[in-house]
């Protein structure tokens, strides 16, 4: 029976042999309710504008992002988290089409809560990179610096123009200090108390945002290294989730999602709130582009991308892939 003397003593192997026996043993299954759905409406447009280093994904127009968000909606898909593209002569050094209730953010805000009521929740980006001519996450001082308490300011304003709008949920994505505790005050001031924050807890400075800076035409030069995390620090992350739980934030979010799954694993041991994980413009690229060239099967790196974040602890995912996997499930 045992070729090696005493060899194997034990055999895993059994809980393998079918795929009915994998079934029931797997520990971790995902359902379309983990999932939302990142969205990029772009101001100005007629047709949907596809995104070239993120195949499958557009621009949408203003009716294209209200289709998109009822077929999440019909999958099962829990959220959707939307992104304004202004026209590029509205950017300025302010960002203010982040705070014009008729910014194309807003308005594809109420578009779909007209669509979708409260059935799908309707989560905003809450940033300025989309809206300034410089592409920073904040605005400048006079030495071209990101000014920490100058873009918080901004931010309060863009909270409650998001909430005006009918967001469900606000996702501050900027890594400025105290953004959290700013935008929970705001929001309660101006009777926003059931608005949600989700935070972007640990936003590291990631290469794999590449694709997303074309989705969202965005002008920056240089990078985002004085407030996006370095990518070599773990306790940093435990620093910003500690703050952010202080200040009020609702659920956490841990970004990128794949080339962070020890921090996400972390957090979600430390927390007793949701957590969120994202998986980025990059992280999609590079499945699509090796599957493009049949050097991986699309379908199972997806599934096994989605699957895996999951185990390392996130109760709900960011993907692209949202609406085709909650289809598939
Ligand atoms: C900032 C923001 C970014 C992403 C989401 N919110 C870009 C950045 O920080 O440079 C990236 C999402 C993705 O890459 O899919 N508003």
């Amino acid at each position: 029976m045992t070729a090696y003397g005493s060899f194997p003593g034990s055999r895993p192997r059994r809980l393998r042999t079918t795929p009915a026996m994998r079934r029931m043993v797997a520990e971790t299954r995902l359902h379309p309710a983990d999932l939302i759905l990142p969205a990029f409406v772009r101001e100005g447009i007629d047709e949907p504008v596809p995104i070239e280093s993120m195949p499958g994904v557009v621009q949408h127009t203003r009716d294209t992002l209200r289709k998109a968000a009822v077929e999440a909606l019909e999958a099962g898909v829990s959220g959707i988290m939307l992104f304004g593209v202004p026209e590029e002569s509205k950017k300025d050094a302010l960002g203010t089409p982040g705070t014009d209730p008729d910014g194309i953010l807003q308005v594809a805000i109420r578009d779909v809560r007209a669509e979708v009521g409260d059935d799908l929740i309707v989560m905003s980006d809450l940033c300025l990179d989309e809206t300034t001519e410089h592409g920073h996450c904040g605005v400048l001082d006079s030495e071209g610096r990101v000014d920490n308490d100058a873009t918080l300011e901004r931010y309060a304003e863009m909270a409650q123009v998001q909430a005006d709008a009918g967001a469900h949920v606000v996702g501050p994505s900027g890594m400025m200090d105290g953004q959290v505790g700013v935008i929970r005050d705001a929001l309660d001031q101006t009777g926003y108390e059931d608005v949600s924050v989700l935070a972007y807890t640990a936003k590291y400075s990631s290469a794999f945002y590449g694709p997303f800076r074309e989705a969202v035409g965005s002008s920056l030069k240089g990078d985002r290294k004085t407030y996006q995390q370095d990518p070599a620090n773990t306790r940093e992350s435990l620093r910003e989730l500690a703050l952010d739980l202080e200040e009020g934030a609702d659920m956490v979010m841990v970004k990128p999602a794949g080339p962070y799954l020890d921090i996400l694993a972390k957090v979600a041991e430390r927390v007793d709130v949701p957590v969120a994980a994202y998986q980025i413009s990059g992280e999609y690229a590079m499945i699509q582009a090796a599957a493009e060239r049949g050097w991986i099967d699309r379908d199972k790196a997806i599934m096994e991308s989605l699957t895996g974040i999951k185990r390392a602890g996130a109760n709900m995912i960011l993907t692209y892939w949202a609406t085709e996997v909650a289809r598939q499930l």
